[in-house]
């Protein structure tokens, strides 16, 4: 039997599944890392961090699941999108990488959009300089570290840094490559122009590949390391938000998933570039060959959520500990004790700025509504609806595009709770499904395996043959009615509170500097 690997470097950690060619999963093995804070509005990481992850992962499933490395036909890359590494001549890497939750690059952004223009960012690379996306961060470095940038030899993103190691070829494939802002999207190649128009050096760029295409082969010091066979073929993989949609089956039109993460993500499939004319929502490449999808990104999805477990909620989490169960079990189970639409309490979830729809890196988090009445249940339920009236937005604008909307796939820790996925069908007013896979993006990097090293045919019929929809929730009228209301005044709160938003930043920038 064929087995493939898929490897998702993430925000937390390093996943790596081994799964059979009809989808089952051998083994799956998790290895954390830190993720860096030194200054407020930094987000870093160590590729060494990534880098021995990763190799402990791959070590991990061979031996647990005892699979005989000859028998793996590929291995696919996923990985959080938009962070900066880069390495120099010899491929050593030259500072922490900048990730794609870091938002300290507000005046960079400006900038690239003097220069560049909006005209050309919306023609060539179809999405706004963003302090997430990877451009900015180039230039906030040359801005801040010029002898850096000088150094760089080449600049890669983190599931590239991983593929540099694994095979020794520096390559990056299309899905991520959308996102570095320095890409035309409609095209799918570098943008010369934009590059230019920045005073960027074309060969800072590493080559290109579709997702499916193989652009590499394991080494053999790779292979003495893990246990691999060398010259196993690594395809170019995809950034870990079309893995995940290619592993939940989004490659056709009207389907849409809904993921909550550590960041939230609503998104859909699209045959041709459709770009969302406030530019709110990202139109990215596919890893599905020729094909693209839009997305909108809420920064701090499952990230509040975590922030709520670990601020506000020792309590669960020692009560958790001592019976050997998820906090989040407890906390959602207290959720419902609290009513639809919590009794006015209302929570923006901004706890890093938020991306879709607002761009704005100033957004702070609020609980709105707060009155004797409310208890910790409801601010724990106000949570996880705020959450998702956050995912809404973006929903709306797919909805504004007239793009087809069928079923809603549910998926990461928002479809895990029989609470949160009735509170999405409800707040989505869209039916919601969740499906027989819950490996996220590392299923759709093995997916994207198989098809580039001939295990299948193509995406569309491995995402037939391999997926079923395993739960479905209606949303029940009453409460869309409540949460409509609700939704309503949610979105009415950030714009109310902006000047606030941004005079708090100032002061804060100011006096604790
Ligand atoms: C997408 C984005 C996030 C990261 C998380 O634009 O920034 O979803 O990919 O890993």
């Amino acid at each position: 039997m064929a087995y493939l690997i898929g490897i998702d470097v993430g925000t937390t950690g390093a996943k790596t599944i081994l799964v059979n060619e009809k989808g089952q999963l051998a083994a799956s093995s998790l290895q954390e890392y830190p993720l860096h804070t030194p200054r407020p509005k930094w987000a870093e990481q160590d590729p060494h961090d990534w880098w021995r992850a990763t190799i402990d992962s791959i070590k991990e499933v061979l031996q647990e699941s005892g699979v005989d490395a000859a028998d793996v036909k590929g291995i696919g890359l996923s990985g959080q999108m938009h962070g900066l590494v880069l390495v120099d001549q010899g491929g050593e890497v030259l500072r922490p990488a900048i990730l794609w939750c870091d938002v300290r690059t507000t005046e960079q952004c400006h900038a690239m959009t003097n220069i560049v223009g909006k005209d050309l960012l919306v023609r060539s690379t179809c999405n706004p300089a963003l302090e997430g996306f990877t451009a900015p961060k180039v230039l906030w470095v040359r801005d801040h570290e010029p002898d850096i940038l000088e150094k760089a030899s080449k600049l890669m993103l983190p599931k590239d840094y991983v593929r540099y190691r694994l095979t020794g070829e520096i390559a990056m494939e299309v899905s991520d490559a959308a996102g570095t802002l320095l890409f035309d999207v409609r095209n799918r190649q570098w943008s010369e122009e934009v590059m230019n128009k920045l005073d960027l050096p074309m060969d800072l760029l590493p080559p290109c590949y579709e997702s499916i295409d193989v652009c590499g082969t394991i080494t053999q010091k790779v292979a003495e390391i893990t246990g691999l066979k060398a010259g196993t073929p690594v395809v170019g993989g995809g950034a870990d938000n079309t893995c995940s949609a290619v592993g939940n089956g989004i490659v056709k039109p009207g389907r849409v998933s809904a993921s909550i993460g550590t960041s939230g993500v609503v998104l859909t499939h699209t045959d041709e570039v459709k770009v969302d004319p406030g530019l709110r929502a990202h139109t990215f490449c596919h890893s599905v060959p020729d094909k693209w999808y839009i997305m909108g990104v809420v920064l701090s999805a499952g990230g509040s959520f975590r922030w709520f477990r670990d601020a506000l909620a020792d309590a669960e989490v020692a009560e958790a500990k001592s019976r050997g169960i998820d906090p989040y079990e407890l906390l959602t189970a207290q959720a419902t004790e609290a009513p639809v639409g919590s009794e006015g309490l209302l929570f923006l979830p901004y706890l890093n700025g938020e991306r879709t729809p607002h761009g704005d890196a100033n957004a702070k988090s609020v609980y709105f509504g707060l009155t004797l009445r409310h208890s910790k249940a409801h601010v724990i339920r106000a949570t996880m609806e705020g959450i998702t009236y956050a995912m809404r937005d973006s929903l709306e604008i797919i909805r504004a595009l007239d793009l087809p909307i069928g079923r809603i796939y549910a998926t990461g820790g928002g479809a895990r709770s029989s609470l949160w996925r009735q509170m999405q069908a409800d707040i989505y007013n869209a039916e919601l499904v969740t499906i027989n896979i819950a490996e996220g993006p590392a299923f759709g990097a093995a997916i994207l395996a198989g098809v580039g090293c001939g295990v299948y045919e193509s995406i569309e019929s491995a995402t037939d043959s391999l997926i079923q929809i395993t739960s479905t929730t209606e949303p029940q009228a009453a409460n869309v009615a409540i949460y409509d209301e609700y939704y309503q005044v949610y979105r009415d709160l950030y714009p109310a509170l902006k000047p606030q938003f941004d005079a708090v930043t100032e002061i804060v920038a100011r006096v604790h500097g």
